[in-house]
């Protein structure tokens, strides 16, 4: 009797303890990929998502090295380890689909981010959501930088001539948001009356040292024709600053009107040095505690709403984390 009692009473502490550790949600997996490690922007945003799933979730975040092959044996994995959902940052964003098939074959949630997947993939499954930045206004930002410094800059027109000439480093060619950076940030310049002329555009796929070596081409072949350098993210933007160093400019009274985007802390600190002329907030930390808080929802089979996730979602499906400009007249809030 006595004995019974007792088993009795250590099953209720079991039980409570199983209770317990169910509300602890430690036991709540999401699968995590990212295109790449070796990316500023990116490293930001991931080390966002692992800082939200802090005391929350067992985020397993993986590095997908820029392979989409090896990004698919990742959520094959993911899927095998019976995650209770995932939040992909696609290698290429035309993938998305393939994934989305799989995730929903097997009714694991997928939240995508920073590369958008078309919107036919999206409309696939309704536990599909997107995190990112509308990239239009990216493009739209950085474009009026440029204005701004070459309509209060009379000199910034070396040759005189009434026609901004200018170099365009792009990004990876696909990417909504070199596609949009670049098409948008020419349609500022043009909406301000500033008529154009393109001398040189390289893809220099977001990478510093690209961005350099494409600088020096392009300063080999034009010199000093150039009269402003537009850079679709700051590792770029940051890479070309380096090759103008070398080439004798931001010295002796000469400058070269470069603008960004991303504002990571290096580009931060160019534009307070006086060599970046502007960049975008890319804002990294709310684009990663989203998508963390939308697949942490989904993970616990619950539907997000903008009330729930912290986050407005429009289209059912998607959540846009603003830009800001940033130049020495604000930088103070952006440190
Ligand atoms: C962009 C960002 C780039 C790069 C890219 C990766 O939003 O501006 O610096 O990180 O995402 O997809
Ligand atoms: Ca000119």
């Amino acid at each position: 009797m006595r004995k019974s009692v007792g088993i009795a009473v250590l099953m209720g502490i079991c039980g409570l303890l199983v209770l317990a550790s169910g509300a602890f949600a430690a036991d709540v997996e999401i699968g995590c990929a990212i295109y790449k490690f070796d990316d500023t922007f990116m490293t930001g945003v991931r080390n966002a998502i692992a800082e939200a799933a802090k005391d929350k979730a067992k985020v397993d975040i993986v590095d997908s090295q820029n392979s989409q092959s090896t990004q698919n044996d990742r959520v094959d994995m993911f899927i095998t380890k019976r995650m209770n959902s995932m939040a992909i940052n696609p290698v290429d964003r035309t993938a998305a689909g393939v994934i989305i098939d799989k995730a929903k074959a097997e009714n694991i949630p997928v939240v995508f981010f920073n590369r958008e997947p078309l919107p036919e993939d999206m409309h696939k499954w309704d536990k599909v959501y997107y995190v990112g930045a509308k990239a239009e206004e990216s493009g739209t930002m950085s474009g009026q930088i440029i204005v701004d410094y070459w309509t209060s800059h009379p000199e910034a027109d070396r040759n005189g001539d009434g026609v901004l000439q200018y170099v365009m480093l792009k990004g990876e060619p696909g990417h909504q948001d070199a596609e949009l950076r670049t098409e948008f940030s020419m349609k500022a310049v043009a909406d301000a009356g500033i008529k154009v002329e393109k001398l040189a555009e390289d893809t220099g796929l977001w990478d510093r040292v690209r961005g350099q070596e494409k600088m020096a081409a392009f300063l080999a072949a034009h010199g000093d024709k150039i009269e402003a350098v537009f850079a679709n993210n700051d590792d770029m933007a940051l890479g070309a600053i380096e090759a103008l160093k070398a080439a004798g400019y931001f010295k002796d009274g000469k400058f070269m009107p470069v603008v960004g985007v991303d504002a990571t802390a290096p580009a931060i600190q160019a534009l307070e040095e006086g060599t970046l002329l502007g960049t975008v907030l890319n804002d990294a930390v709310n684009q990663g505690v989203a998508t963390f808080n939308l697949a942490y929802l989904l993970a616990k089979g619950e539907t997000p709403t903008s009330e729930n996730a912290g986050y407005e979602i429009t289209d059912g499906q998607y959540v846009w984390v603003p830009y800001k400009k940033v130049t020495l007249e604000n930088v103070a809030e952006f440190k």
